[in-house]
């Protein structure tokens, strides 16, 4: 696929297809992200992949601390605030994507099934958990990103989905435990990842683009 149209047509994925990916592929994906560019060539990331029965077991951890009322305690705190341009355009996305699945996604309700969703990984087969050193600065996070995309673009080249989910953070130490990865690790990122289920509606969703005339001026 031709690198402009792969940026422009990835999406999350929010409903998969129940078959694996293949370990090669899910291989050559991790592979092709280690392309990324990186402070200093730092190379700072780690990478879980979790499949089966493991990755059920995962899940139903994560639900029950949900289902006790478990506070959240990600590695990496949640924006409380938004400036009000962003926080507007956070609303607008959330009711669009509401409006389709004919739910409203502020609803406490809502919120704890959509949270549910993310700790089932969506249906997904894999989960991809992306950790490095606590002690690494917000360069290593700021690589951490580009790592992320570029994966999620190998995999869409691949044909296969992924979502990126801030969610799969929420009981790092658990997450951790979990997958035998020591306490001193930051987790950055979760993704959920295998072959879109084309059929469901909640993947018929795009979401949209700020004009670029808005985001960019041109100083000549
Ligand atoms: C750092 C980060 C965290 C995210 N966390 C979640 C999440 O927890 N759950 C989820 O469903 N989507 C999550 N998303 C996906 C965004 O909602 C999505 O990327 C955004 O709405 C744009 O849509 P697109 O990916 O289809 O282009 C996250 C995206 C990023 C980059």
């Amino acid at each position: 696929m031709e690198a402009i149209e792969c940026i422009k047509t990835r999406m999350s994925i929010r409903k998969f297809k129940p078959d694996l990916v293949p370990n090669s592929v899910l291989t050559e994906i991790i592979n092709t992200a280690q392309w990324s560019p990186s402070y200093k060539n730092s190379q700072p990331w780690e990478v879980v992949i979790v499949s089966g029965k493991k990755k059920e077991e995962l899940s139903g951890i994560l639900i029950r601390l949900l289902k006790e009322g478990e506070a959240p305690q990600p590695d990496m705190p949640e924006a409380l605030s938004w400036p009000p341009d962003i926080a507007e355009r956070i609303n607008e996305t959330m009711k669009k994507r509401g409006a389709l699945l004919g739910v409203d996604l502020n609803s406490p309700e809502i919120k704890k099934k959509s949270k549910a969703a993310n700790f089932r990984f969506y249906g997904a087969p894999h989960g991809i958990f992306l950790f490095h050193d606590s002690s690494l600065n917000e360069w290593s996070i700021f690589d951490a990103g580009l790592f992320a995309q570029s994966l999620m673009l190998a995999a869409h080249a691949h044909g296969i989905g992924t979502v990126p989910q801030a969610f799969l953070t929420d009981y790092s130490f658990e997450v951790k435990q979990f997958l035998g990865i020591q306490e001193s690790k930051r987790l950055v990122l979760g993704i959920s990842i295998g072959y879109p289920d084309t059929e469901n509606p909640i993947n018929t969703y795009r979401t949209t683009r700020v004009e670029t005339d808005k985001i960019l001026r041109w100083i000549e």
